[in-house]
């Protein structure tokens, strides 16, 4: 027998299985994520396009990104921003900067505006919560996503209360060992499930999500990703790959694998068709075209920056991060001809989510 030509044609078997019946067991699961065949990777990005144009056609949906603080109490031994960085220069916007991003990204087009920052107790439940209700009451059309870590249920109640409508909190990884090798012991996998879990009781669209080839990180633990993640069912998911920071535990690790990052956005897609799910910004820190790619493999959002152009080269959350030319939301003409040119349309409207 032609073991090659078997799997070539188990390959197409399994990705015609995955987008009929949203799932694999978790050996057909093993078996697709090491398919390194283009005929079979074409056809996986072909099947995760087909799916997301019956739901989304051919828009890609935008969001503003405002970091407004790096400030972050935790110590994530993969992220740039981790209190123990005494290398990164630290900044929180005032909330007239912010303001004056939104307004500037309300001129350009957004509809979406999220507002990004590490776990920084300057910002109390009751600021963030004027800040949330001061947007909402200038522009009443917006969508305010938070991606600002773990609070308490009351918080997240008080500030949808007061008009956010999404929050992401990546889980980072859905394996509990391998959770306790990403984060230092003060930080519980526990914690992080259950603030999801809480958000989404509440009423938020909430995205999870992880890192592709974070360190210690096994096939068998993407798939427990995959797993949870059809399980919890959340509007959106934020992948990316693993990119090492010089001044963290893990600067001296490598970096994910571009090509795994591309077949796990098709596999979501095929596996949960109505989900929003960006083209990362470290899938286009990558990769020169790493946004096109990304999209090219069933992905539908794009959050391009509006933080001030100060503070940008501050939020390093690992080395070489895309933050200037078609990055920028006042580049957003740059990035509409980008998608033109792969037959999609930028949008500007909020792009809820269908789920
Ligand atoms: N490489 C890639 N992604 C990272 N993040 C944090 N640090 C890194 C890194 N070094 C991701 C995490 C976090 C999100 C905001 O950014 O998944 O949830």
């Amino acid at each position: 027998m032609d073991w090659d030509k078997k799997r070539t044609s188990d390959g197409y078997r399994l990705v015609e299985a995955l987008r009929r019946d949203q799932t694999l067991s978790v050996e057909g699961f093993r078996e697709l994520l090491r398919i390194e065949d283009e005929p079979v990777l074409e056809c996986l990005y072909q099947n995760a396009r087909e799916v997301r144009h019956m739901h989304y056609g051919k828009k890609v949906y935008t969001r503003g990104l405002i970091e407004f603080t790096n400030y972050c109490r935790n110590n994530c031994y993969y992220c740039g921003i981790r209190k123990g960085n005494q290398k990164a220069k630290r900044y929180r916007l005032k909330e007239e900067e912010i303001f004056s991003c939104v307004e500037e990204g309300y001129r350009l087009g957004f509809r979406t505006f999220v507002l990004q920052g590490g776990e920084d107790g300057f910002y109390t439940v009751e600021k963030l919560g004027e800040i949330i209700k001061k947007i909402k009451r200038a522009h009443s059309d917006c969508a305010v996503t938070l991606s600002f870590g773990e609070w308490d249920g009351d918080a997240y109640q008080y500030w949808f209360d007061c008009g956010a409508d999404r929050y992401l909190l990546r889980h980072e990884t859905a394996n509990a060992s391998h959770y306790a090798m990403l984060h230092p012991k003060e930080m519980r996998f526990s914690h992080r499930m259950a603030c999801l879990k809480r958000l989404k009781e509440i009423g938020y669209q909430v995205g999870a999500g992880f890192m592709v080839g974070s360190p210690g990180q096994t096939l068998d633990h993407l798939i427990e990703d995959l797993l949870f993640l059809k399980s919890f069912q959340p509007h959106m998911i934020g992948i990316g790959p693993f990119i090492p920071q010089k001044d963290t535990p893990f600067g001296e690790k490598a970096s994910g694998s571009f090509m795994m990052t591309l077949k796990l956005l098709a596999v979501l897609r095929l596996m949960l068709p109505k989900v929003l799910l960006p083209s990362t910004t470290a899938l286009g820190s990558i990769h020169p075209k790493g946004r096109e790619l990304g999209i090219l493999s069933g992905a539908n959002v794009i959050m391009p920056n509006l933080s001030p152009m100060g503070v940008r080269e501050k939020y390093l959350l690992y080395d070489n991060k895309i933050f200037s030319g078609d990055e920028s939301a006042q580049s957003i003409s740059h990035l509409r001809d980008r998608m033109d040119a792969i037959g999609y349309v930028l949008c500007v409207e909020r792009g809820d989510s269908l789920m």
